[in-house]
C-alpha cells in the first residue's frame, strides 16, 4: 500500500463540543480539514494501528466522500477493521449497538444530528468509545490537544470502496465489512420490547403516523413498524433519507415537525405520533390531540417501564440532564430508586449506566434511553411508548392526564435564541454569573428567587468533575430558570433559557405552557436582560 504523509498546519476551532465537532459542511470541505480532525481523532485515542472500527453516518452531504477518505486514513494509520453501513448509513443509536455488539475500540459518527444538511448546512464527527458512548471530556480533550500540534496526517493511496452491497472489501490488509445498518439494531429491538403484543395491538386498528423527517430512521421505522409489526403502508412518513433533509431542519420538535404536528391536532388523528432526528438519536412523542413534552415522556416512561420485557424487573435508578424537568424524579422517588442530575450532553450517562447505577436516562432536548446503547435512541423510545400503549390501552392523553393527577405536572418549555452575536451572548452570560450571589430575596413581580448558582458536576462514578455547566435561579415555590449556552451550533451563539414550574393543584394541570410560566418568562427576561444584551424580545424557537 502506497501510503502519503501529508504535511498540514493546526486549524483553529477544531475543539469538539457537546457532541463532538460540528461545523459548516463548507469548512470540513476545506483542504485538509476533515484530514486534520481524523488524525487528531486517531492520535488523540493513541493510535489505530491493529485497531478495529465501526463508522458510519446519517447521510448527510458528503457522508459518503467523507467516509471513503476516514477508510483510507484508518488502513494508512493501521486499523486491522473497520465495519461500515452499507451505503455510508448507520443511525447513531445503530452505530453505538455494533461498536458494543461486535466489541470494537470505538468508532465514526458523521452526523450533525438535527441540524440541517447540504453543502450550505452542516456537517458533523465524532468519536465514540468502546462501550458505544460519545467520547467523554477527558478523550475530546486529547483530541483537541492534538488538533492543536499536528503536523502531518497519513492517507492511503487507493480507489473509493464499493459500499453499495453488503460483504467484504479490503484496503490493502485492513478488511472492510460492509453490513446492513438496520439488521442488527432490529434484532435488538425485538429482544427488548413485546413485538407479538405489538403486532396485536396494530392488528386491533391502533393508528400511528411516524414522521422519519426524510432522515436515517426512515429505513429503520419501514422495517419495524410496517415490515415487522404490521402498521399499515404510509405510517412512515418522509421515509427516504435525503442529503439535505428535504430542505428542512431534521429536528423532531413542534416547530420543525409540523406536518406531524397537523396532522396529530387534526380531525381523524391518528391515536399514536412520534418523529425522530436526522441521525436516529432524538424522539418526539405525540398523542391525538396532545403532545408530550420530552421531560413529561422521560417521566411516564419510568413510570411505566416494567410493560416491556426488558424492564419487568423494573430500574435501577434513573438519569436526566439538569436543564430536564424533575419530573422524572418525581416518579424515581415513588420508585424508590436513585435520579441523578448531569451536565447536557449524552456523555455523562455513560459512567452511570456503564456502573449499572441506572437504567432509564434522558434530556429535555427529545433524547432518551437506556443501557441498551450509550447513545439516546429514537426509535426505542417510541417501542417503549408502543408496548406500554399496548399494555394500558390507554390513550396518550389519558396517560398524562393520569400521570399529573399522580406526580403533579412539571410545567415546562425551552425558549432558545439564535444566532445571537457571540459578543453579546457571552456578555450577558457573564453579566448573569456575576449578579448570582446577590439575587436571592430579590423579587421580580410575584416571583421571589430563593437560590441561584452556576451548576457544576462531580461523577459519582470517576470522580471528574465539570465546571460551568449552566446557570440556574430558583423561586420560592419550586419553579427555575436555567439559561446555557450552546454547545452544538455552527453560527453566533444559541441562548438556550429552560423553564419549568411545578404544579399539583388538580384545577390547574391542563393549562398551555406559556401562560402557566408567564411569571416565571418576565422574570427571567429582567433578570438576565435578555433584551437588552440581545435585542430580542421574543425567542427564535419555543419547544
Ligand atoms: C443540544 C442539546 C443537548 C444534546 C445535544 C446533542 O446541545 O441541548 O441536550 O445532548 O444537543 O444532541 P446544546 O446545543 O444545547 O449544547
Ligand atoms: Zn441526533
Amino acid at each position: 500500500m502506497n501510503i502519503q504523509t501529508v504535511e498540514t498546519t493546526p486549524i483553529a476551532g477544531q475543539k469538539p463540543g457537546t457532541s463532538g465537532l460540528r461545523k459548516k459542511t463548507a469548512v470540513f470541505m476545506e483542504p485538509h480539514f476533515l484530514e486534520n480532525y481524523v488524525q487528531s481523532i486517531f492520535d488523540g485515542i493513541g493510535g489505530v494501528a491493529g485497531k478495529s472500527l465501526v463508522v458510519g453516518g446519517d447521510g448527510r452531504y458528503y457522508n459518503e466522500s467523507a467516509i471513503q477518505i476516514i477508510l483510507r486514513m484508518a488502513a494508512a494509520n493501521g486499523a486491522a477493521k473497520i465495519i461500515v453501513g452499507q451505503n455510508g448509513l448507520l443511525s447513531t443509536p445503530a452505530a453505538s449497538h455494533l461498536i458494543r455488539l461486535n466489541g470494537t475500540d470505538g468508532g465514526l459518527i458523521l452526523s450533525a444530528s438535527h441540524n440541517p444538511g447540504g453543502p450550505n448546512a452542516d456537517f458533523g464527527l465524532k468519536y465514540n468509545t468502546p462501550n458505544g458512548g460519545p467520547a467523554p471530556e477527558n478523550i475530546t480533550d486529547k483530541i483537541y490537544q492534538a488538533t492543536t500540534t499536528i503536523t502531518a496526517y497519513k492517507i492511503a493511496e487507493a480507489h473509493d470502496v464499493d459500499l453499495t452491497t453488503p460483504g467484504q472489501a479490503r484496503i490493502d490488509t485492513m478488511l472492510i465489512e460492509i453490513v446492513d445498518p438496520t439488521a442488527d439494531y432490529i434484532a435488538l429491538m425485538e429482544e427488548l420490547f413485546d413485538f407479538p403484543a405489538l403486532k396485536t395491538l396494530f392488528a386491533s386498528g391502533f393508528t400511528m403516523a411516524f414522521d422519519a423527517m426524510h432522515a436515517i430512521t426512515g429505513p429503520y421505522a419501514h422495517a419495524i413498524l410496517e415490515d415487522r409489526l404490521g402498521a399499515p403502508a404510509g405510517t412512515v412518513l418522509n421515509g427516504t433519507p435525503s442529503p439535505d433533509f428535504g430542505g428542512g431542519h431534521p429536528d423532531p420538535n413542534p416547530i420543525w415537525a409540523k406536518q406531524l404536528v397537523d396532522i396529530m391536532m387534526g380531525k381523524n388523528a391518528p391515536d399514536f405520533g412520534a418523529a425522530s432526528d436526522g441521525d436516529g438519536d432524538r424522539n418526539m412523542i405525540m398523542g391525538r390531540g396532545i403532545y408530550v413534552t420530552p421531560s413529561d415522556s422521560l417521566a411516564l416512561l419510568a413510570a411505566h417501564a416494567r410493560c416491556a420485557p426488558a424492564y419487568e424487573r423494573g430500574l435501577l435508578g434513573v438519569a436526566r440532564s439538569m436543564p430536564t424537568s424533575g419530573a422524572v424524579d418525581r416518579v424515581a422517588d415513588k420508585l424508590g430508586i436513585p435520579a441523578f442530575e448531569t451536565p447536557t450532553g449524552w456523555k455523562f450517562f455513560g459512567n452511570l449506566l456503564d456502573a449499572g447505577r441506572v437504567t432509564l436516562c434522558g434530556e429535555e432536548s427529545a433524547g432518551t434511553g437506556s443501557t441498551h446503547v450509550r447513545e439516546k435512541d429514537g426509535l426505542w423510545a417510541v417501542l417503549l411508548w408502543l408496548n406500554i400503549l399496548a399494555t394500558t390501552r390507554k390513550s396518550v392523553a389519558d396517560m398524562m392526564a393520569q400521570h399529573w393527577a399522580e406526580y403533579g405536572r412539571n410545567y415546562y418549555s425551552r425558549h432558545d435564541f439564535e444566532d445571537v452575536d457571540a459578543d453579546k451572548a457571552h456578555a450577558l452570560f457573564s453579566t448573569l454569573r456575576d449578579k448570582l450571589p446577590s439575587l436571592a430575596g430579590q423579587s421580580f413581580g410575584p416571583l421571589t428567587v430563593s437560590s441561584a448558582s452556576e451548576f457544576a458536576y462531580d461523577d459519582p462514578v470517576d470522580g471528574s468533575h465539570s465546571a460551568a455547566q449552566g446557570l440556574i435561579i430558583n423561586f420560592d415555590g419550586g419553579a427555575r430558570a436555567v439559561f446555557r449556552l450552546s454547545g452544538t451550533g455552527t453560527v453566533g451563539a444559541t441562548l438556550r433559557l429552560y423553564l419549568e414550574a411545578l404544579q399539583t393543584d388538580p384545577a390547574a394541570l391542563h393549562q398551555d405552557p406559556q401562560v402557566a410560566l408567564a411569571d416565571l418568562i418576565a422574570a427571567a427576561h429582567t433578570i438576565a436582560k435578555i433584551q437588552g444584551f440581545t435585542g430580542r424580545a421574543a425567542p427564535d424557537v419555543i419547544t
